[in-house]
């Protein structure tokens, strides 16, 4: 079994204080560092773009997983490849030709993930998860953080799970939106292996402790 991955997001943290942000996210154990890029368009909200990305990069060593919610993301991956982001997921709703960009973002020697909103059922993405590294299930509707987790998205979780157990396929399930400490045993017993967080950990009293208990919840089927 996968072993669980937290990622906070930098959504939630305060951008004039964005050095000190990577600083928290660092000590407090988790990996991963999720960047949620926003252009207006595909979602209402704007966040930040490559060079964001690339001055943070030069301050840490987590993994960066860059989350586009951006309309055309083709026009949009070069910048993120060359700011450092180790993994670039977008969206299928977004994208005609998604293998295509897949494979450019996995011959740059990058982690290429595909997302689905809540409206978007799991037969979507059924091509796409044999060439993918990641899929991450958006649990809100994109474009803010602090929303609650629609329940019925985790239904589909556990389907992309099976499948993935089936196929013998080998991507990293995320899971992105409303994700806390009371909803994160739910998300990772359906079979999610890294669980997005930005206001339940940049919100807390105590983010290593918050890490150090999703970190010890039991996989799917435990
Ligand atoms: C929402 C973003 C999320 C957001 C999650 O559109 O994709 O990554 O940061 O925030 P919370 O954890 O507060 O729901
Ligand atoms: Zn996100």
């Amino acid at each position: 079994m996968k072993s669980t991955i937290v990622a906070p997001s930098l959504l939630a943290a305060d951008f004039s204080a964005a050095g000190e942000a990577l600083r928290l996210v660092e000590s407090s154990g988790a990996p991963w560092l999720h960047l949620d890029v926003m252009d207006g368009r595909f979602v209402p909200n704007l966040t930040f773009g490559p060079k964001m990305v690339a001055d943070l990069r030069r301050r840490s060593s987590l993994f960066f997983d860059a989350h586009l919610m951006v309309e055309s993301p083709e026009s949009m991956v070069d910048g993120f490849i060359e700011a450092g982001a180790d993994a670039i997921t977008f969206h299928v709703e977004a994208c005609v030709h998604a293998h295509r960009l897949v494979e450019r973002i996995r011959s740059a020697g990058r982690k290429a993930g595909v997302s689905i909103v809540p409206s978007t059922p799991v037969s979507a993405i059924v091509e796409l998860m044999r060439c993918v590294d990641l899929v991450l299930v958006m649990t809100v509707n994109p474009g803010f953080g602090g929303q609650r987790l629609i329940p019925d998205c985790v239904r589909k979780v556990s389907e992309i799970y099976e499948f993935r157990e089936r196929e013998g396929l080998g991507f990293d399930i995320a899971v992105d939106g409303g994700v806390n400490g009371d909803t994160a045993p739910r998300v990772r017993a359906a079979g999610a292996d890294a669980l997005v967080m930005g206001s339940a950990f940049f919100e807390s009293a105590d983010p290593a402790a918050l890490v150090r208990d999703v970190l010890a919840l039991p996989g799917p089927r435990a």
